[in-house]
């Protein structure tokens, strides 16, 4: 080969290397600013961004991980995952990830179902979120990636919504028996004082007709009237009275109320009403007969003003398994409604279920618009003292 050949080649072969040599600088450039974005992005993340590799070993430690955990990056970087759970679960985290690494998912959501904990450096324990990636790197090694979130504070708000919403479960459930016993206290005073007085006031005007001359005096007519118009306002108390306490209830239990309730209302309404009561072993407790006589009640009143029916029947059943319960069921042929609608407009419908869940039972409606209205309420016949 020539010389002048040879050194044309050498030239173009070194400019071949000084080109390739630029190209790798550009790409290391670029990777050193793909490295900043990343280390950018991890540095500000609220959430704690831990990678581990193969054996489980901590390769990279995030600042929100630091605030989350309490260590610094240089005391966990190299140490086994487990320092940042709870020691009872470690061993189950550790084979977790392990069939993670060996299945088909490329990322998965940790502890749906059950709640993950993680363990800070203090060696307090919180509640977590977090899900899980791997990426297989070229010397066949596994990094995995997982993001993961305190929610001490969400849980603390759930705990809370939970604790309230039991108490104002309580309270309702306390109002209710106040209002019962102020009920039953004004029935009683009602009853008893009204009641008396106006007996003693027509006894009275009795004694007065018979003394202020024969039946045809004008004095004696206007006697009577008054005589009359006390009888009509003792009716009204004694229906007043009952009212507000089914006084039928004390005195022949259940179903003879529902029975009377039932033909006042059809009376009232126009609606026609039936009822099939199967007698429970024992008499329902006085709480319990309240509670469903007012559901009824509820129940009923609702049919009336809402449900344009023709026809509503109560049923009263006992049920043995698993536990004596009765369950009631009161179901119209009206025009139905939107359940969703309904919540949170009135009391009524919370207020019978309240009665309902005070008694260790449930309630729930049936409804659609056009299908009328089913509310079954099931309530154990006994219950642990409360
Ligand atoms: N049997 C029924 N048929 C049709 N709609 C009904 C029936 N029962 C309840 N509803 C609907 O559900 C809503 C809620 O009932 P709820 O008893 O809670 O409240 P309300 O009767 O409107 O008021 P209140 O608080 O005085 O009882 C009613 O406004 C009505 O639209
Ligand atoms: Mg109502």
């Amino acid at each position: 080969m020539r010389i002048p050949d040879e050194l044309e080649r050498l030239r173009a072969r070194v400019s071949e290397l000084e080109e390739r040599q630029t190209r790798a600088r550009e790409t290391e450039k670029e990777l050193q600013v793909s490295h900043a974005r990343l280390a950018g992005i991890l540095n500000i993340a609220q959430d704690a961004i831990i990678s581990i590799d193969s054996e489980q070993r901590i390769r990279m430690f995030n600042r929100g991980a630091e605030s989350i955990f309490g260590y610094q990056a240089a005391d966990v970087i190299g140490q086994p995952l487990d320092v940042l759970l709870p020691k009872r679960s470690a061993r189950v985290h550790r084979r977790r990830v392990e069939e993670f690494g060996k299945s088909g998912h490329v990322a998965r959501m940790m502890g749906e179902r059950q709640q993950i904990l993680g363990r800070r450096k203090d060696g307090s324990e919180f509640p977590a979120e977090a899900s899980i990636s791997k990426l297989s790197q070229p010397d066949g090694q596994i990094i995995y990636t997982v993001i993961l979130r305190d929610i001490t504070d969400r849980k603390q708000q759930e705990d809370e919504l939970k604790a309230s919403r039991e108490e104002l479960r309580r309270l309702a459930a306390h109002m209710e028996s106040v209002r019962d016993e102020e009920s039953r206290r004004i029935a009683q005073e009602v009853h008893d004082e009204l009641g008396q007085s106006l007996t003693v006031l027509k006894m009275r005007l009795m004694a007065i007709a018979g003394e202020v001359g024969p039946p045809d005096h004008p004095l004696h007519r206007k006697v009577q009237e008054m005589i009359d118009s006390a009888s009509g306002i003792m009716q009204t108390v004694r229906r007043i009275a009952t009212q507000l306490r089914p006084s039928l209830l004390d005195a022949l239990g259940l179903e003879a109320a529902m029975r009377w309730h039932l033909q006042e209302f059809q009376e009232g309404t126009g609606i026609q009403t039936e009822l099939e009561f199967e007698k429970p072993e024992k008499e329902p407790d006085s709480q319990l007969s309240i509670a469903l006589f007012r559901i009824v009640q509820e129940a009923l009143t609702n049919v009336a003003r809402h449900a344009e029916a023709t026809r509503v029947k109560v049923e009263l059943a006992k049920v043995q398994e698993p536990v004596p319960f009765v369950r009631l069921i009161v179901t119209d042929n009206g025009k139905g409604f939107d359940i969703r609608r309904a919540h949170g407009k009135s009391l009524g419908l919370v207020g019978m279920k309240e009665r309902a869940l005070h008694l260790g039972g449930d309630l729930s409606i049936q409804s659609e618009p056009g299908q009328g209205t089913k509310i079954v309420v099931c309530v154990p016949l006994e219950r642990g003292g409360d």
